[in-house]
Protein backbone atom coordinates (compact mmCIF):
# COMPACT_ATOMS: atom_id res chain seq x y z
CA UNK A 1 0.00 0.00 0.00
CA UNK A 2 1.40 3.32 -1.18
CA UNK A 3 2.07 5.98 2.13
CA UNK A 4 0.73 8.92 2.78
CA UNK A 5 2.47 9.79 5.89
CA UNK A 6 5.37 12.33 4.19
CA UNK A 7 2.27 13.36 1.43
CA UNK A 8 0.95 15.56 4.01
CA UNK A 9 2.46 17.67 6.61
CA UNK A 10 1.06 16.79 10.15
CA UNK A 11 2.58 13.54 8.66
CA UNK A 12 0.77 10.84 10.75
CA UNK A 13 2.05 7.36 9.82
CA UNK A 14 -0.88 6.14 7.05
CA UNK A 15 -1.34 4.49 3.37
CA UNK A 16 -3.43 4.36 0.85
CA UNK A 17 -5.11 1.62 -1.76
CA UNK A 18 -3.60 3.55 -4.38
CA UNK A 19 -1.52 6.69 -5.44
CA UNK A 20 -1.11 8.50 -8.85
CA UNK A 21 -0.30 11.88 -9.81
CA UNK A 22 -1.95 14.21 -12.86
CA UNK A 23 -0.34 16.46 -14.83
CA UNK A 24 -3.17 17.53 -16.88
CA UNK A 25 -6.76 17.35 -16.78
CA UNK A 26 -6.88 13.92 -19.20
CA UNK A 27 -4.08 12.44 -17.07
CA UNK A 28 -6.53 13.32 -14.45
CA UNK A 29 -9.45 11.88 -15.92
CA UNK A 30 -7.99 8.82 -17.00
CA UNK A 31 -6.75 8.19 -13.37
CA UNK A 32 -10.31 8.97 -12.14
CA UNK A 33 -11.58 5.75 -10.87
CA UNK A 34 -15.34 4.99 -9.35
CA UNK A 35 -14.88 1.93 -7.87
CA UNK A 36 -13.55 3.31 -4.66
CA UNK A 37 -13.29 6.50 -2.94
CA UNK A 38 -11.41 9.57 -4.47
CA UNK A 39 -9.23 11.89 -2.28
CA UNK A 40 -7.63 15.02 -3.95
CA UNK A 41 -4.26 15.72 -2.56
CA UNK A 42 -2.08 19.28 -3.40
CA UNK A 43 1.00 19.96 -0.70
CA UNK A 44 -1.29 18.22 2.53
CA UNK A 45 -0.49 21.36 4.58
CA UNK A 46 -4.47 20.93 5.17
CA UNK A 47 -5.54 17.49 5.27
CA UNK A 48 -4.92 15.11 8.22
CA UNK A 49 -5.09 11.17 7.25
CA UNK A 50 -6.27 10.03 10.60
CA UNK A 51 -6.33 6.42 9.26
CA UNK A 52 -5.58 4.40 6.03
CA UNK A 53 -7.62 5.78 3.42
CA UNK A 54 -8.94 2.94 1.54
CA UNK A 55 -9.02 4.63 -1.93
CA UNK A 56 -7.23 6.35 -4.32
CA UNK A 57 -5.17 9.77 -3.60
CA UNK A 58 -4.94 11.85 -6.83
CA UNK A 59 -1.79 14.48 -6.21
CA UNK A 60 -2.39 17.20 -8.42
CA UNK A 61 1.18 17.94 -10.06
CA UNK A 62 -0.25 20.65 -12.70
CA UNK A 63 2.25 22.73 -13.20
CA UNK A 64 3.49 26.16 -15.22
CA UNK A 65 3.26 29.66 -14.36
CA UNK A 66 2.16 31.95 -17.69
CA UNK A 67 2.45 35.36 -17.02
CA UNK A 68 0.63 38.54 -19.28
CA UNK A 69 1.26 42.14 -18.65
CA UNK A 70 -0.68 45.26 -19.56
CA UNK A 71 -1.89 48.27 -18.23
CA UNK A 72 -3.37 47.59 -15.14
CA UNK A 73 -1.03 44.45 -14.05
CA UNK A 74 0.47 41.50 -14.37
CA UNK A 75 -2.26 38.30 -15.03
CA UNK A 76 -0.61 35.22 -13.80
CA UNK A 77 -2.67 31.67 -14.44
CA UNK A 78 -0.73 28.94 -12.71
CA UNK A 79 -1.18 25.68 -12.11
CA UNK A 80 -2.35 23.79 -9.55
CA UNK A 81 0.21 21.51 -8.82
CA UNK A 82 2.66 24.82 -8.11
CA UNK A 83 3.86 25.24 -4.47
CA UNK A 84 2.52 28.12 -3.17
CA UNK A 85 5.34 30.44 -1.55
CA UNK A 86 7.19 29.35 -4.38
CA UNK A 87 5.32 31.48 -6.18
CA UNK A 88 4.42 34.23 -3.56
CA UNK A 89 8.70 33.95 -3.74
CA UNK A 90 8.87 34.63 -7.66
CA UNK A 91 6.52 37.52 -7.71
CA UNK A 92 8.07 38.98 -5.12
CA UNK A 93 11.62 38.65 -6.89
CA UNK A 94 9.77 40.22 -9.88
CA UNK A 95 9.06 43.49 -7.77
CA UNK A 96 5.23 42.86 -7.85
CA UNK A 97 3.35 43.78 -4.89
CA UNK A 98 -0.08 41.45 -4.48
CA UNK A 99 0.66 38.42 -2.60
CA UNK A 100 3.60 39.20 -0.48
CA UNK A 101 1.58 39.03 2.95
CA UNK A 102 0.86 35.27 2.05
CA UNK A 103 4.60 34.20 2.00
CA UNK A 104 5.56 31.18 3.97
CA UNK A 105 1.72 29.74 3.93
CA UNK A 106 2.80 25.90 3.41
CA UNK A 107 0.84 24.17 0.45
CA UNK A 108 -0.07 24.36 -3.32
CA UNK A 109 -1.62 26.30 -5.85
CA UNK A 110 -4.48 24.79 -6.29
CA UNK A 111 -5.71 24.16 -2.58
CA UNK A 112 -5.10 27.82 -2.01
CA UNK A 113 -8.81 29.21 -3.29
CA UNK A 114 -10.37 26.16 -1.74
CA UNK A 115 -10.06 27.44 2.35
CA UNK A 116 -9.31 30.82 0.48
CA UNK A 117 -5.80 31.58 2.95
CA UNK A 118 -4.99 34.05 4.51
CA UNK A 119 -2.33 35.84 6.72
CA UNK A 120 -1.72 39.64 7.69
CA UNK A 121 -4.89 40.93 6.32
CA UNK A 122 -4.92 39.33 3.28
CA UNK A 123 -6.89 36.67 2.04
CA UNK A 124 -6.15 35.25 -1.81
CA UNK A 125 -9.31 35.57 -2.86
CA UNK A 126 -8.83 39.31 -3.14
CA UNK A 127 -6.24 38.68 -5.42
CA UNK A 128 -7.89 35.96 -7.70
CA UNK A 129 -9.42 36.80 -10.91
CA UNK A 130 -10.90 33.35 -11.65
CA UNK A 131 -10.41 29.76 -11.02
CA UNK A 132 -10.73 27.11 -13.55
CA UNK A 133 -12.72 23.88 -12.65
CA UNK A 134 -12.66 20.14 -14.26
CA UNK A 135 -15.55 18.43 -13.07
CA UNK A 136 -14.61 14.31 -12.46
CA UNK A 137 -17.32 12.43 -12.89
CA UNK A 138 -18.25 13.91 -16.25
CA UNK A 139 -14.99 15.63 -17.58
CA UNK A 140 -16.51 19.44 -17.64
CA UNK A 141 -14.62 21.91 -17.64
CA UNK A 142 -15.52 25.59 -17.22
CA UNK A 143 -14.08 29.15 -15.21
CA UNK A 144 -15.46 30.49 -12.06
CA UNK A 145 -15.24 34.20 -11.99
CA UNK A 146 -14.24 35.68 -8.51
CA UNK A 147 -17.39 36.30 -7.32
CA UNK A 148 -18.54 32.84 -8.17
CA UNK A 149 -16.11 31.83 -6.23
CA UNK A 150 -17.95 32.48 -2.94
CA UNK A 151 -14.59 33.80 -1.14
CA UNK A 152 -15.10 33.97 2.92
CA UNK A 153 -13.26 33.56 5.54
CA UNK A 154 -11.61 30.02 5.41
CA UNK A 155 -14.43 29.52 2.91
CA UNK A 156 -15.22 29.46 -0.93
CA UNK A 157 -17.40 27.66 -3.41
CA UNK A 158 -14.92 24.54 -3.01
CA UNK A 159 -15.89 23.71 0.15
CA UNK A 160 -19.81 22.88 -0.71
CA UNK A 161 -20.09 19.08 -0.31
CA UNK A 162 -22.36 19.21 -3.86
CA UNK A 163 -19.08 20.47 -5.19
CA UNK A 164 -17.09 18.07 -3.68
CA UNK A 165 -16.08 16.37 -7.64
CA UNK A 166 -15.11 19.67 -8.57
CA UNK A 167 -10.84 19.83 -9.17
CA UNK A 168 -9.18 23.09 -9.05
CA UNK A 169 -6.75 22.65 -12.24
CA UNK A 170 -5.54 26.33 -12.55
CA UNK A 171 -5.57 29.78 -10.88
CA UNK A 172 -5.77 33.51 -12.45
CA UNK A 173 -4.50 36.02 -10.24
CA UNK A 174 -4.53 39.15 -11.02
CA UNK A 175 -1.53 41.86 -9.69
CA UNK A 176 -2.51 45.33 -9.95
CA UNK A 177 0.35 47.92 -10.55
CA UNK A 178 -1.93 50.34 -7.83
CA UNK A 179 -2.00 47.46 -5.23
CA UNK A 180 -1.23 49.30 -1.67
CA UNK A 181 1.00 47.20 0.39
CA UNK A 182 -1.19 45.81 3.45
CA UNK A 183 0.56 46.87 6.38
CA UNK A 184 -2.42 46.41 9.13
CA UNK A 185 -1.00 44.10 11.02
CA UNK A 186 0.34 44.81 13.61
CA UNK A 187 3.73 43.51 13.03
CA UNK A 188 3.72 45.06 9.53
CA UNK A 189 2.59 48.40 10.47
CA UNK A 190 6.31 49.68 11.93
CA UNK A 191 7.42 49.72 8.10
CA UNK A 192 7.87 53.13 6.35
CA UNK A 193 6.66 52.81 2.61
CA UNK A 194 7.36 49.14 2.64
CA UNK A 195 8.59 46.82 -0.59
CA UNK A 196 6.49 43.50 -1.64
CA UNK A 197 10.24 42.49 -0.15
CA UNK A 198 9.89 44.55 2.66
CA UNK A 199 6.36 42.77 3.59
CA UNK A 200 7.38 39.57 2.66
CA UNK A 201 10.69 39.14 4.72
CA UNK A 202 8.82 40.37 7.81
CA UNK A 203 5.56 37.98 7.24
CA UNK A 204 8.45 35.13 7.15
CA UNK A 205 10.52 36.44 10.23
CA UNK A 206 6.74 36.58 12.00
CA UNK A 207 5.68 33.28 10.80
CA UNK A 208 9.22 31.16 11.55
CA UNK A 209 8.66 32.76 15.50
CA UNK A 210 5.65 32.05 16.07
CA UNK A 211 4.48 28.85 13.36
CA UNK A 212 6.25 25.08 13.62
CA UNK A 213 8.31 24.56 10.59
CA UNK A 214 6.23 21.18 9.22
CA UNK A 215 9.91 19.97 7.92
CA UNK A 216 10.77 19.88 11.46
CA UNK A 217 7.76 19.31 13.46
CA UNK A 218 4.48 17.90 11.63
CA UNK A 219 1.57 19.95 11.58
CA UNK A 220 -1.09 21.59 10.04
CA UNK A 221 -1.60 25.38 10.63
CA UNK A 222 -4.42 26.09 12.41
CA UNK A 223 -6.45 23.52 13.23
CA UNK A 224 -9.18 25.47 14.21
CA UNK A 225 -10.89 28.71 12.39
CA UNK A 226 -11.13 31.61 14.30
CA UNK A 227 -15.04 31.69 15.86
CA UNK A 228 -17.67 34.43 14.98
CA UNK A 229 -19.95 35.33 18.33
CA UNK A 230 -22.34 37.98 18.80
CA UNK A 231 -21.74 41.25 20.14
CA UNK A 232 -23.47 40.56 23.31
CA UNK A 233 -21.43 37.45 23.71
CA UNK A 234 -18.74 39.03 22.93
CA UNK A 235 -19.66 41.69 25.98
CA UNK A 236 -20.58 38.83 28.35
CA UNK A 237 -16.98 37.03 27.96
CA UNK A 238 -15.28 40.39 28.54
CA UNK A 239 -17.41 41.42 31.76
CA UNK A 240 -16.30 37.96 33.27
CA UNK A 241 -12.52 37.46 31.67
CA UNK A 242 -11.48 41.38 31.48
CA UNK A 243 -10.01 41.94 28.10
CA UNK A 244 -10.98 39.30 25.24
CA UNK A 245 -9.32 39.67 22.05
CA UNK A 246 -11.94 40.67 19.36
CA UNK A 247 -11.92 42.10 15.90
CA UNK A 248 -15.40 43.41 14.43
CA UNK A 249 -17.14 41.43 11.55
CA UNK A 250 -19.97 43.81 11.69
CA UNK A 251 -22.38 45.75 13.72
CA UNK A 252 -23.47 42.68 15.57
CA UNK A 253 -20.62 40.01 15.71
CA UNK A 254 -16.82 39.89 16.56
CA UNK A 255 -14.16 37.63 15.74
CA UNK A 256 -12.30 36.08 18.74
CA UNK A 257 -8.70 34.52 18.27
CA UNK A 258 -9.34 30.41 18.96
CA UNK A 259 -5.52 30.76 20.05
CA UNK A 260 -7.09 33.21 23.02
CA UNK A 261 -9.56 30.57 23.67
CA UNK A 262 -7.38 27.40 23.66
CA UNK A 263 -4.79 29.14 26.06
CA UNK A 264 -7.09 30.33 28.83
CA UNK A 265 -8.76 27.05 28.47
CA UNK A 266 -5.28 25.95 29.99
CA UNK A 267 -3.88 23.73 26.21
CA UNK A 268 -1.39 25.49 25.44
CA UNK A 269 1.59 23.36 25.65
CA UNK A 270 -0.07 20.44 26.40
CA UNK A 271 0.39 16.63 25.47
CA UNK A 272 -1.87 13.94 25.22
CA UNK A 273 -0.92 10.99 23.19
CA UNK A 274 2.05 12.62 21.10
CA UNK A 275 -0.89 15.37 20.21
CA UNK A 276 0.16 18.98 21.43
CA UNK A 277 -0.78 22.37 21.67
CA UNK A 278 2.02 24.11 19.82
CA UNK A 279 3.77 26.33 22.98
CA UNK A 280 3.87 29.60 20.93
CA UNK A 281 0.52 29.29 18.89
CA UNK A 282 -1.77 27.28 20.65
CA UNK A 283 -4.34 27.13 17.76
CA UNK A 284 -1.59 24.73 15.84
CA UNK A 285 -1.71 21.41 17.13
CA UNK A 286 1.55 19.22 16.45
CA UNK A 287 2.73 15.43 15.80
CA UNK A 288 5.18 15.28 18.54
CA UNK A 289 5.45 11.26 18.17
CA UNK A 290 1.75 10.59 17.66
CA UNK A 291 1.03 7.55 16.29
CA UNK A 292 -2.53 7.30 15.74
CA UNK A 293 -5.30 9.43 14.37
CA UNK A 294 -7.15 8.20 17.70
CA UNK A 295 -5.03 10.43 19.42
CA UNK A 296 -6.14 13.72 16.99
CA UNK A 297 -9.28 13.00 17.08
CA UNK A 298 -9.35 12.62 20.82
CA UNK A 299 -7.69 15.86 21.64
CA UNK A 300 -9.35 18.00 19.61
CA UNK A 301 -13.09 16.68 20.92
CA UNK A 302 -11.48 17.88 24.38
CA UNK A 303 -10.28 21.17 23.52
CA UNK A 304 -13.29 21.53 21.85
CA UNK A 305 -16.05 20.56 25.02
CA UNK A 306 -13.44 22.31 27.21
CA UNK A 307 -13.93 25.42 24.89
CA UNK A 308 -17.28 25.30 24.89
CA UNK A 309 -18.19 24.58 28.53
CA UNK A 310 -15.71 27.40 29.56
CA UNK A 311 -16.39 30.20 27.39
CA UNK A 312 -20.14 28.65 25.09
CA UNK A 313 -17.86 29.10 21.92
CA UNK A 314 -18.39 26.17 19.54
CA UNK A 315 -14.81 25.58 17.91
CA UNK A 316 -14.84 24.06 14.33
CA UNK A 317 -11.99 23.00 12.64
CA UNK A 318 -9.92 24.21 9.77
CA UNK A 319 -8.23 21.40 8.74
CA UNK A 320 -9.84 18.25 7.04
CA UNK A 321 -9.34 14.68 8.75
CA UNK A 322 -9.65 11.94 6.11
CA UNK A 323 -10.91 8.97 7.40
CA UNK A 324 -11.00 5.17 5.74
CA UNK A 325 -13.44 6.77 2.80
CA UNK A 326 -13.48 10.23 3.38
CA UNK A 327 -14.06 13.16 5.12
CA UNK A 328 -14.89 13.10 8.48
CA UNK A 329 -16.37 15.23 10.88
CA UNK A 330 -15.59 15.65 14.81
N1 LIG B 1 -3.11 34.48 21.38
C1 LIG B 1 -3.18 34.03 22.68
N2 LIG B 1 -2.20 33.16 23.10
C2 LIG B 1 -1.21 32.75 22.28
C3 LIG B 1 -1.15 33.21 20.94
C4 LIG B 1 -2.12 34.07 20.51
O1 LIG B 1 -4.05 34.40 23.44
O2 LIG B 1 -0.36 31.97 22.74
C5 LIG B 1 -4.15 35.42 20.91
C6 LIG B 1 -3.60 36.86 20.98
O3 LIG B 1 -4.63 37.67 21.46
C7 LIG B 1 -3.29 37.17 19.54
C8 LIG B 1 -4.40 36.40 18.85
O4 LIG B 1 -4.50 35.18 19.58
O5 LIG B 1 -3.38 38.54 19.28
C9 LIG B 1 -4.19 36.15 17.38
O6 LIG B 1 -2.99 35.42 17.18
P1 LIG B 1 -2.21 35.48 15.77
O7 LIG B 1 -1.96 36.88 15.40
O8 LIG B 1 -1.05 34.55 15.86
O9 LIG B 1 -3.25 34.97 14.69
P2 LIG B 1 -4.40 33.88 14.70
O10 LIG B 1 -5.71 34.59 14.66
O11 LIG B 1 -4.22 32.89 15.78
C10 LIG B 1 -4.67 33.73 12.09
C11 LIG B 1 -4.70 32.66 11.05
C12 LIG B 1 -3.28 32.24 10.70
C13 LIG B 1 -2.53 33.46 10.19
C14 LIG B 1 -2.53 34.54 11.28
C15 LIG B 1 -1.91 35.83 10.81
C16 LIG B 1 -6.81 31.49 11.39
C17 LIG B 1 -7.47 30.24 11.86
N3 LIG B 1 -5.48 31.52 11.53
O12 LIG B 1 -4.15 33.15 13.29
O13 LIG B 1 -3.37 31.28 9.66
O14 LIG B 1 -1.21 33.12 9.83
O15 LIG B 1 -3.90 34.85 11.65
O16 LIG B 1 -2.76 36.52 9.96
O17 LIG B 1 -7.47 32.40 10.91
C18 LIG B 1 -3.52 28.95 9.18
O18 LIG B 1 -4.64 29.18 8.73
O19 LIG B 1 -3.03 27.79 9.16
C19 LIG B 1 -2.76 30.04 9.78
C20 LIG B 1 -1.60 29.84 10.40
Amino acid sequence: MPELTHRHTFALPSHCKQLESFTSVASLLAAYRTDMPVYILGGGSNSIFIDDFEGLVLVNDIKGIDVQHDEEGVRLTVGGGENWHDLVTYTVEQGWHGLENLALIPGSVGAAPIQNIGAYGLEVGERIEKVDVVVLDTGEQFSLSQQACEFGYRDSVFKRPEHNKWIVTHVHFFLPHNAVPITRYAELDALINPTAKDIFNTVIAVRQRKLPDPKLLGNAGSFFKNPVISKQHYTELCGRYGTVPGFEVDAANVKVPAAWLIDNAGFKGQCRDGVCSYQHQPLVLVNQSATSGLAVVAFAREIIDTVYTRFGVQLEPEVRLVGKTGLVTL
